[in-house]
């Protein structure tokens, strides 16, 4: 049976934001591992973060698996030694698994603000918002494109804090030919179900030495010492010794052998992504009222399109939009507007109160059908009489 993305080129058909890519070769990897018979983390596990290691051409840098990209960024804030009393600084524009993460960790989470021209972390801002109990930042690259982390990396290196990177939309995208993830400090991914490539839920952190591999490998599971070298040959360890705090936040090989047939198609998702990406730009750069975030897509491993819409026109745009049964996403609300982190200690946020109102998020999916391609322009831009 085959499973393929909705037939977006029946002409009327509703185009979604988000639409997975699950072909034949991922069924087959998924019962390839069901009559494996070892369902829970083990062989396909190692092999999806060997995969993602060769991948992002690590070297000296050590990849662990995860439930989620949440779970990532929590375990990856304790390896860093973030705790109780410590305060972590990230975008107020960004998803808040970052800042739920912060908090499970006893730390508080510190909104900052974030440059108009990429969309990313103000330096600057970050730089004045520094206090002695700062630990970490957790930058984040929206959408898939690289933030200006050169320079948050001298600020981390003056100032010796740690970086996490959120590379949650960026799996691919790279700074001077190299991946995300490659260098610096640590480096989270998601693979949720509407990530470039999916283990339905998953992701994982990639740290640079042997001490943090260890630590993660056990707040992964339980605080389980031993355990990851055995389950990694699908066999269990009857004696065992639990030496630190620990969550069951490990990847399953069914949800990782998903990982293994999509990560073997990734360039071929990232190219679809990066041509369409490029062409919407061309299509709506030059139109008074819009704004593209960028106009070449080489180094960015997009994984979404977001646009934006000035002159409150953006409601307008969708209802445009919807009538053609274009469907758009907002991505995001900003973390300060919310109940449980309205308090949060933040930075004056003048771009991203600005910006929030602007965004626009189209449809983007691997390999979208030209016809639905040519829609979302014909779309956008007969909203604006072209
Ligand atoms: C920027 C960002 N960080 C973290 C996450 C969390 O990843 P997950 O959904 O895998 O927990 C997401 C998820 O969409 C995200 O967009």
């Amino acid at each position: 049976m085959l499973v393929a993305p909705p037939a977006l080129d029946v002409p009327r058909a509703k185009i979604p934001v988000f639409a997975p890519y699950v072909g034949v070769d991922t069924l087959k990897h998924l019962t390839d591992a069901l009559d494996v018979g070892w369902l829970g983390m083990g062989a396909t596990t190692k092999d999806f973060e060997d995969r993602i290691a060769a991948y992002l051409e690590l070297d000296g840098r050590y990849v662990v698996a995860t439930n989620t990209g949440t779970s990532a960024l929590h375990i990856a804030l304790l390896a860093a030694g973030v705790g109780p009393g410590d305060e972590v600084i990230t975008p107020s524009f960004n998803y808040v698994a970052d800042h739920q993460a912060i908090r499970a960790t006893g730390a508080a989470a510190v909104m900052c603000d974030i440059r108009d021209e990429d969309l990313g972390l103000d330096v600057d801002v970050v730089r004045s918002l520094i206090t002695p109990r700062t630990k970490a930042i957790i930058p984040l690259h929206f959408s898939g494109i690289p933030c200006r982390i050169d320079e948050l990396y001298a600020l981390a290196n003056e100032r010796g804090l740690r970086v996490i990177e959120d590379a949650c939309h960026a799996f691919g995208s790279t700074v001077r030919g190299a991946k995300i993830g490659s260098f610096g400090d640590i480096a989270c991914f998601s693979f949720d179900p509407v990530k470039i490539i999916t283990s339905i839920d998953g992701g994982c952190v990639v740290v640079n030495d042997r001490d943090a591999l260890e630590r993660l490998h056990r707040l992964r599971l339980l605080g389980v010492d031993k355990d990851t070298t055995l389950r990694y040959k699908n066999k269990r360890a009857w004696d065992y010794d639990v030496v630190s705090e620990g969550y069951r936040y490990h990847l399953t090989n069914i949800m990782a052998s998903v990982g293994v047939s999509q990560i073997k198609r990734v360039a071929e998702f990232i190219r679809s992504r990066q041509a369409i990406c490029a062409r919407y730009s061309a299509a709506f750069d030059g139109i008074p009222g819009l704004r593209v975030l960028r106009r070449a897509y080489d180094d960015v491993s997009p994984f979404i399109y977001s646009l934006r819409v000035l002159d409150g026109a953006r409601e307008a745009l969708i209802e445009h939009l919807a009538a053609l049964d274009v469907e758009v996403g907002i991505h995001f609300v900003p973390v300060h507007r919310h109940t449980y982190f309205a308090t949060a200690r933040r930075s004056p946020m003048p771009v991203t109160d600005r910006v929030v109102d602007e965004v626009l998020t189209l449809p983007l999916h691997s390999l979208m059908p030209e016809a639905a391609v040519e829609r979302v322009i014909d779309g956008v831009r007969s909203f604006y009489g072209r």
